[in-house]
């Protein structure tokens, strides 16, 4: 592959470490584009003549379709996606294929094609989390005024909405969308023409290459230009950002479908049974996704960690930016697709989801702000007589709307029967008229907010 430097061939172990093509031949189709690019440029300044270009052009469109056919001869002695192409370019077209790698190398060539390649995984991902979104907009727009139980601590708080529960998943994945969406601006910019790391004495159009592949620009500094990986850490990034908010969720389906809580049941296309046990309906979907952040915010650590510390300009332990960039893409986009499969199908169920609202004396809040509102308590000294009527429940063995207006007064003599409109959990949620708190009304707003925001 190099020429007259070398005498002897590589050890078959310095191959294997050396070569990429196991993992960077999914860089194919970014290659081929990169290099079309590359030749309509050399011949557009020039520096190559229009036949070869158009000779080279078509040679790559012939090896494109041998790639998406399947029988293109990857091979692991020619190192990586890069050679593996050219040298099938030369077996294709001869002579004119080695005119492809004027004014240009490997190092400006692979970080244009990862940066094309992970371009097109955000394009993706925004799909698959639109897609997801609109799956909780239909739980939440199927019960905005479902109560269930809000929980600080994981016990219970305050009664909340189901609609509400739902669209605080909708405006994390909208976060997620934006971090994807800044990421992408900001990497949209094109080393190719950087070559090795200096730049290039060819009279090259930068701007032409960079705008032919989508970039806004070409990127302004050589050796940044081949040296940076930053775009694949942010969104290494935002992919685990956005697998935490997933594995959260994954964790309360799983609480959720539990015999304790019974709130939902999962369908049978999102289930799994057990071999032993035959009235088992296991959540492992929900749990692989719970577990997903793992790996994925495992690869942004190796990144990382590869990346810390390597002077410039281009050092091989960069060709181990890809398999974890490839990784964490693939199983982001396994996990959103499952989920929102998940969260399509999920029956719910209501009345366990109402009956677990008002256990646990959930709305002890709303009686405190009603001794402050009515009868002018400092809600300080409200909180101790809701607290004294809360012991005094539990040692009657119910909940606050049980008590007779007796047993109240022995706490406080000033209550009256006014105080039952706000134990039950209905008035509850409806009270919490504040913006973005919990009352159908303001569940209701968010909802028509957000189908218009995703159209
Ligand atoms: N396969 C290499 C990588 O992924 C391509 C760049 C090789 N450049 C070099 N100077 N050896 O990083």
């Amino acid at each position: 592959m190099w020429g007259g430097r070398f005498a002897a061939g590589p050890d078959a172990i310095m191959e294997a470490i050396n070569a990429s093509i196991g993992f960077d031949r999914r860089l194919a189709p970014q290659d081929i584009a990169g290099s079309r690019a590359h030749a309509a440029m050399l011949a557009a300044t020039g520096i190559i003549s229009d036949s070869d270009a158009e000779a080279i052009r078509e040679g790559l469109l012939t090896i494109l379709s041998e790639i998406e056919a399947g029988t293109f001869p990857f091979s692991t002695a020619l190192e990586d996606i890069h050679m593996n192409v050219e040298a099938r370019l030369k077996e294709l077209i001869g002579e004119p294929a080695g005119r492809l790698h004027t004014a240009r190398s490997r190092n400006d060539q692979v970080a244009t094609d990862f940066r094309l390649w992970v371009r097109e995984q955000i394009d993706a991902l925004d799909e698959a989390l639109v897609a997801l979104m609109r799956a909780l907009l239909a739980q939440a727009e199927a019960g905005p005024d479902w109560v269930m139980p809000g929980f600080t601590h994981l016990q219970v708080a305050q009664p909340v909405t189901w609609g509400h529960h739902m669209m605080a998943y909708v405006e994390m994945f909208g976060r997620d969308r934006g971090r994807f969406a800044d990421a992408r601006a900001r990497m949209n910019e094109c080393p190719l023409g950087a070559a090795a790391l200096a730049g290039t004495s060819f009279p090259i159009d930068r701007e032409m290459t960079a705008k032919a592949l989508g970039f806004d620009r070409p990127m302004a500094n050589s050796l940044d230009a081949v040296s940076d990986r930053d775009f694949a850490l942010e969104f290494l990034s935002a992919a685990s950002i956005c697998a935490m908010h997933l594995s959260r969720l994954a964790e309360e389906l799983v609480i959720w479908s539990t015999a304790q809580f019974r709130f939902v049941t999962l369908s049978d296309r999102f289930s799994t049974g057990s071999s032993i046990m035959p009235q088992k309906r296991n959540p492992d979907a929900a749990e692989l996704i719970r577990a997903k952040i793992g790996r994925i915010l495992g690869a942004t650590v190796s990144l990382f960690v590869v990346m810390k510390g390597l002077p410039l300009a281009y050092s091989k332990d960069m060709q181990e930016d890809k398999e974890q960039v490839f990784d964490a893409a693939d199983s982001l986009m396994l996990s959103l697709a499952a989920m929102e499969g998940m969260i399509r199908d999920l029956t719910v169920n209501r009345e366990a989801l109402e009956a677990a609202a008002s256990a646990g004396f959930s709305t002890a809040t709303d009686l405190a702000d009603w001794l402050v509102r009515r009868l002018g308590l400092p809600f300080r000294e409200a909180h101790h007589v809701t607290g004294a009527l809360v012991a005094k429940a539990e040692a009657k063995g119910c909940d606050l709307p049980e008590l007779t207006l007796e047993e109240m007064r022995e706490v406080h003599p000033g209550i009256t029967e006014e105080v039952y409109d706000v134990l039950g959990v209905h008035n509850s949620v409806a009270s919490r008229t504040s913006y973005g708190g919990t009352a159908p009304e303001q569940v209701r707003a968010q909802i028509a907010r957000w189908k218009e925001i995703l159209g």
